[in-house]
């Protein structure tokens, strides 16, 4: 990833971690980990490593992994007293069944082969070890916009460009595929109404015209509109959050 498109990540994650509500759904994550006490926790693809520092606060030993260095580096900054290290979700840094709990926050999408990773998550857990994904279904961004046609070819577009854009949905089947147990699937849906979402609303058109996907007239209109919404309060946007957790046998 560019240096560019690393930090227009982080301000995205920044606004969904201010967002309400994620620090319940990141509890209902950890809730649903049950992290032994002296059980290993990774959080691959760790980001900012946000998830690390809260698990550790909880008494759990967590390690968060990541396959940017970028972010690496900004979650040891970000949390000093975390412990992160570099590496892919698909070939992890650890031993066979070292960990007792897994968990992929908006991850399993930006791999080209979720199914790798899961195999590799088993690998990794113990037996009766805990996994849980969380994320968004890129297709159903709902998004209120005075031009609809438009937000559509927008949403569908933008997530053609995801390796893995309705990964979410299929967490449960995912899941099953690999060989987990006791699968469980929740969905939580975050609402914006605020110019606090206009970050991601922005790179959701602009990443479009960059590929081509819609013209510079149409993304310099769309944006404008989500900036008048926000500034006279009619910003409204809701994303389905999903998240699955299951047993390794
Ligand atoms: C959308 S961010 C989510 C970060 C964090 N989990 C959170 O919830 O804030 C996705 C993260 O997955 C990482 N990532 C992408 N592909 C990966 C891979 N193959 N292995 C490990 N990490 C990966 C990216 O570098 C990025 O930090």
């Amino acid at each position: 990833m560019s240096n560019e498109t690393i930090e227009a990540l982080i301000a995205q994650l920044d606004v969904v971690d201010g967002s309400p509500g994620a620090d319940a759904l990141r509890a209902r994550s950890y809730e649903l980990l049950r992290p032994l006490p002296d059980g290993l926790v990774v959080d691959v693809g760790c980001g900012t490593g946000r998830a690390v520092a809260e698990l550790a606060d909880r008494g759990a030993r967590a390690t968060g992994i990541d396959v940017s260095d970028q972010m690496i580096a900004l979650a040891r900054q970000r949390w000093p007293h975390g412990e992160f290290h570099g590496g892919d979700a698909c070939a992890l840094p650890l031993r066979d069944g070292q960990a007792t709990g897994y968990r992929a926050d908006k991850v399993i999408h930006a791999l080209p082969d979720p199914g790798r990773a899961l195999a590799e998550a088993r690998r990794v857990l113990a037996p009766d070890g805990r996994i849980v994904l969380c994320g968004q279904d890129w297709d159903t961004f709902v998004i209120d916009s005075t031009d609809p046609e438009l937000t559509r070819t927008i949403v569908h577009r933008r997530a053609d460009l995801v390796p893995s854009p309705r990964a979410a949905r299929r967490y449960r089947n995912l899941l099953l595929d690999a060989g987990f147990r006791d699968v469980t699937v929740e969905v939580h849906t975050a609402v914006f109404t605020d110019d606090s979402f206009l970050p991601v609303l922005t790179n959701l058109a602009e990443t479009c015209r960059e590929h081509g996907a819609i013209t510079a007239a149409e993304a310099e209109a769309w944006i404008a509109d989500q900036q008048e919404r926000a500034r006279t309060d009619r910003l409204f946007a809701a994303v389905p959050l999903f998240m699955a957790a299951a047993t390794n046998p």
